[in-house]
């Protein structure tokens, strides 16, 4: 059955855990729907773990769009979440409501993730207005690196943490259908959980949020250039994938592959005429 932001809202009432996972092309869409994974996020990671940057402030709305339109040609019934590339929304409403437009006509996601707390709302309320589901994402804001100093765990003393559970609230006030809460410490992420009604995404926020998100190459172990303390490796594909090369490498130089069985045959009496 399709998710979308019904079933969301319905799994925190009914007490069933939402998984989400990143992706950003067909295939790996594919095999996650297929795994019968709730909701997908092409998320800004994509300038990390696909792009290369130091971080995800230089991703465009180009590179989201095009990353959006690959994975949900492989969904069949996850929810497809696009993130609003840094300088898309903070710059005004109308700049948000477009390109929130554009991720939904042009990429096709069933709805968007933007992130910040009270200062966000007017963005939130006017993309909601426009029937478009929008996804909040609070604490460890990946696109703030420079504000915030590092990507560094978030709520930590009384006033941001009192900051954080305000920031959830407006963010729901604002008409949010779910949010990430990022780089929480657990104990909070439990209050904000149980003073929202919508469900809340954890990432590096304990196991009491109403759902969990990570970023498929870190929790298949493909991309080390680090890993943050929250990420569990439920496999190390990253190696399989590195002998996996190898053994093809070795295979082209010494001659055994191809094999005869991987090529296509044609008729000897026309390859005799030929000599
Ligand atoms: O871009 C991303 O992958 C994210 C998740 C980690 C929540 O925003
Ligand atoms: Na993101």
């Amino acid at each position: 059955m399709k998710n979308t932001v019904v079933t969301f809202k319905n799994a925190k009432n009914m007490n069933e855990k939402l998984t989400m996972l990143t992706a950003y092309d067909y295939s790996t869409a594919k095999l996650m729907d297929d795994a019968g994974i709730n909701g997908i996020l092409v998320g800004d990671s994509l300038g990390m773990v696909c792009l290369g940057y130091d971080d995800t402030l230089s991703v465009t709305m180009e590179d989201i769009i095009h990353h959006t339109k690959a994975v949900a040609r492989g969904v069949k019934n996850s929810l497809v979440v696009a993130d609003m590339p840094f300088m898309s929304y903070q710059t005004s409403v109308y700049d948000a409501v477009v390109n929130a437009g554009r991720l939904i006509k042009e990429g096709k996601a069933n709805a968007v993730k933007l992130e910040g707390g009270l200062e966000v709302c007017d963005k939130i309320e006017a993309i909601v207005k426009a029937s478009i589901p929008v996804m909040g994402h609070i604490g460890l804001t990946p696109q703030s690196v420079n504000a915030i100093g590092g990507f560094k765990v978030q709520g930590k003393n009384e006033e941001a943490a009192r900051k954080l559970i305000n920031d959830a609230i407006a963010v729901e006030k604002a008409g949010a259908f779910s949010i990430v809460l990022e780089g929480v410490p657990s104990k909070l992420a439990d209050i904000i959980t149980d003073k929202v009604s919508i469900p809340t995404i954890g990432i590096g926020a304990g196991a009491r949020c109403d759902g969990q998100i990570l970023v498929y190459q870190d929790m298949l172990g493909m991309f080390d250039d680090f890993t943050p303390k929250f990420v569990k490796k439920y496999e190390c594909l990253g190696d399989k994938m590195k002998e996996a090369f190898k053994n093809y490498i070795d295979e082209v130089k010494d001659g055994s592959f191809p094999s005869e069985e991987h090529g296509f045959k044609i008729d000897d009496d026309i390859i005799e005429k030929l000599y």
